[in-house]
């Protein structure tokens, strides 16, 4: 049986390379570069296909695909969200994606992206905060300390100047975890026993939970003037986590308002309440925070265009690295209109 041919073989980055680039490149390190890239795409917005990803509910959760291109490189990630899978001992989150190209429709990498999505969930997240938090932020409370808090932690960390995390989570155990892998990251991290401990003296209001139902993590007595609030757990439809109040109160910021409309907080306002779309804050013809006193809120759902740069972001990373298999992935025949011979000559 003959090799496969070159065009036959697709990088493949595994969970373990992933792992190895991570900690090759520097956890803080790495967020800040996908934070760049990231906001680099958001400038160049329009040139990108853009449509609300294609979910497919159950009961218990969602998978969705996220497709995306910007004319030379088309990229997609499948990704499921199910709240329930923590009890069965499962991730709440898991993901891989693709990236092609658009002139041969041929992949160029096929990579896990359940890491790379927490990484470029909190660069975003980050880069979002750089735009809207009030000047000189140095405190965060992090509500929901489950697999993507620590990242969450450490973007803002790195890309925010953000000094010290109040934690807080409704499972201690949740809790207790995050803060022992902080230990020594250079926060001052303070656990906390209730929501309205975390929120003392916070200046930016992580939200990170995970539960199917619209939940109210934070009440509108609880959120002072001038904070930013970055709501990252609320991306489903009949799954919010901020009290309706709080949105009618804050300026509110959005990927893209047809899938937000769909999955985010602003799901539970007039289809028409206004909101700013990031991308016009970061190329300059939106106004991002108005005044110390406002409320801004990240009504964050995560949006291809960041799976899309992340994804690059690896690719470009990979001769230097090393780090991927090659996968006999594309049947490839000498003759291409000879597939059928192609399995012939296997038999031979
Ligand atoms: N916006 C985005 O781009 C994006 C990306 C990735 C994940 N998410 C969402 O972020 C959320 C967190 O993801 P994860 O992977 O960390 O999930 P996870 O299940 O690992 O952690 C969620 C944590 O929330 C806690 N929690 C649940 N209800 C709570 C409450 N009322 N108060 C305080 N804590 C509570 C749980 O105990 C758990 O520790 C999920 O809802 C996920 O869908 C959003």
């Amino acid at each position: 049986m003959s090799a496969p041919s070159r065009n036959a073989y697709v990088p493949f980055v595994s969970v373990d390379n992933m792992m190895k680039l991570v900690l090759h490149i520097g956890i803080e390190r790495m967020m800040a570069d996908l934070a760049a890239e990231i906001e680099a795409d958001f400038r160049r917005w329009p040139l990108f296909d853009k449509t609300p990803r294609v979910a497919s509910h159950s009961d218990i959760g969602v998978i969705e695909l996220m497709p995306t291109s910007d004319g030379e490189t088309y990229g997609f990630k499948y990704v499921n969200g199910h709240p329930s899978n923590m009890k069965k001992g499962l991730q709440t989150v898991t993901a891989f994606g693709l990236l092609a190209d658009v002139a041969t429709g041929y992949p160029l990498m096929l990579s896990e992206m359940t890491i790379l999505t927490a990484l470029r969930t909190a660069a975003t997240s980050a880069m979002v905060a750089k735009w809207l938090a009030p000047r000189g932020a140095t405190t965060m409370a992090m509500i929901g300390n489950g697999a993507q808090a620590e990242f969450q932690a450490l973007a803002f960390k790195e890309i925010c100047a953000i000094r010290e995390i109040r934690l807080y989570d409704i499972d201690p155990a949740a809790t207790a975890k995050c803060a022992r892998n902080l230990t020594g990251r250079g926060l001052n991290v303070v656990s906390c026993t209730t929501p309205e401990e975390a929120l003392l003296g916070a200046q930016i209001i992580t939200t990170c939970t995970a539960d199917k139902q619209n939940a109210t993590i934070l009440t509108d007595n609880m959120v002072g003037s001038g904070v930013h609030i970055n709501a990252v757990g609320g991306d489903c439809p009949g799954k919010t986590e901020l009290h309706r109040d709080i949105l009618l109160r804050s300026g509110i910021f959005v990927e893209y308002p047809p899938q937000t409309r769909i999955e985010g907080e602003i799901q539970q306002l007039a289809p028409d309440h206004p909101v700013t779309e990031l991308w016009q804050v970061i190329s300059g013809t939106a106004t991002g925070r108005q005044d110390a006193r406002q409320i801004t809120l990240f009504d964050s759902v995560g949006f291809a265009i960041e799976d899309f740069s992340a994804l690059r972001y690896v690719h470009g990373r990979l001769q230097a690295s090393g780090l991927y298999l090659d996968l006999d992935m594309i049947a490839d025949p000498d003759d291409p209109r000879d597939l059928f011979g192609m399995i012939l000559r296997a038999a031979a």
